[in-house]
């Protein structure tokens, strides 16, 4: 019994042997370089110096040593510790690079491949013809007034002063609406929307109104049964004719550029006293070519129509003519939009053939 207890001699302790444990330190660090990604290396961490790892379960059995050789053992597996932990940071730091290599290349986007296009579309060119216009009469103090394309026939014709045998009143040229005697139209003009403001606001009243109408036309290269229309109107004192002629002016001269000329032309309309048409001096060949096809060889384009509104049709909307009165007038936006771009056939711009409309989509 003097001899030295064996057992509890740290060197015959199978799993504190210098040989054993620089056996697991081998091992641990081979595994690690083997290692090729994060989930290689992961697994061999676990494995090798994790809590069953055989450098865990030597270091369990120090606990079990005499004191005096606690120390000496507890010296080699810390050492061993230390390498296998070293060993494990650069193996990290070399899979974390290969990994993100690896990602990196994984999801490369070839950027030179094509693509398949998705159309988004675009806006109208009437819309944006409708939006355009109702911004600049906005920017000289006009508001933007509305009324239905279902109307009354009284405002699209009655309270206009158009008689009850006045032509455009037929059924050749407006749309009546089921049963005989509903009194409803579809409205011919915008002209309808001047009444409605009249009889809502106070002067002064200055309004545009852009707005859908219906004429029962065929549709060709220069008519169409459902056409856009703007209408302005303002009453205030004192308003003239010249007024009416710069207003025109500044509008003909934002839609088609500096040097149009306009002109008026006797014309009549029930609505208005005196009426006039307005012409644009025709821009292709500037009246100088008796066989220009834009104008037909007269010089001139007919744009629309406008007048001094016609006292009978203030009075029917409780307007007071001592002290006001004004004037209205009323373009046609599709032949606003061909004079403007060089579109030659109507039927372009109603049949919706994103080819035509997506050339003018940068106008958004
Ligand atoms: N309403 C008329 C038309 O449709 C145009 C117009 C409007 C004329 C306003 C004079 C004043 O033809």
């Amino acid at each position: 019994m003097s001899a030295p207890n064996k057992s509890y001699d740290p060197v015959e302790v199978a799993t504190l042997k210098v040989e054993y444990l620089q056996g697991v330190v081998a091992d641990a660090i081979a595994a690690f370089i083997a290692a090729r990604t994060g989930e290689d290396l992961k697994d061999a961490r676990i494995a090798h110096a994790g809590d069953r790892s055989p450098l865990s379960l030597a270091n369990r059995e120090i606990g079990a040593l005499p004191p005096a050789a606690k120390a000496e053992a507890g010296k080699r597996v810390a050492a061993a510790r230390q390498e296998i932990n070293q060993a494990l940071a650069d193996a990290q730091e070399r899979v974390d690079v290969a990994d993100e290599a690896r990602v990196v290349q994984e999801e490369r986007v070839d950027v030179t491949l094509p693509m398949r296009r998705r159309p988004v579309g675009a806006r109208h060119p009437l819309t944006t013809l409708r939006d355009r216009i109702a911004d600049l009469f906005i920017g000289m103090g006009y508001e933007v007034a509305e009324g239905p394309e279902l109307e009354n026939e009284w405002f699209n014709f009655d309270a206009l002063n158009i008689g009850v045998d006045h032509p455009a009143r037929s059924t050749a040229d407006t749309f009546y609406i089921a049963p005989e005697g509903s009194g409803l139209v579809l409205r011919t003009h915008t002209s309808p929307v001047q009444a409605r403001t009249m009889l809502t606001q106070q002067p002064p009243i200055y309004v545009i109104c852009p707005g859908r109408t219906y004429r029962t036309d065929e549709l060709d290269a220069t008519h169409t049964p459902v056409f856009g229309q703007v209408e302005g109107l303002v009453i205030d004192r004192g308003v003239t004719m010249a007024h009416l002629k710069g207003t025109l002016d500044h509008f003909a001269t934002s839609m088609f550029g500096e040097g149009i000329v306009t002109r008026l032309r006797p014309s009549f309309f029930p609505f208005t006293e005196p009426s006039a048409e307005v012409d644009l001096k025709c821009f292709r060949c500037k009246g100088a070519d008796s066989t220009c096809r834009t104008c037909g060889g007269q010089g001139w384009i007919e744009w629309g129509g406008c007048g001094m509104v016609n006292p009978k049709v203030l009075v029917a909307c409780g307007i007071d003519t001592s002290e006001f009165s004004g004037f209205a007038f009323g373009m046609g936006l599709e032949r606003t939009l061909m004079f403007r771009h060089g579109v030659t056939d109507m039927r372009d711009i109603v049949e919706g053939d994103v080819r035509f409309t997506s050339a003018f989509g940068m106008e958004v």
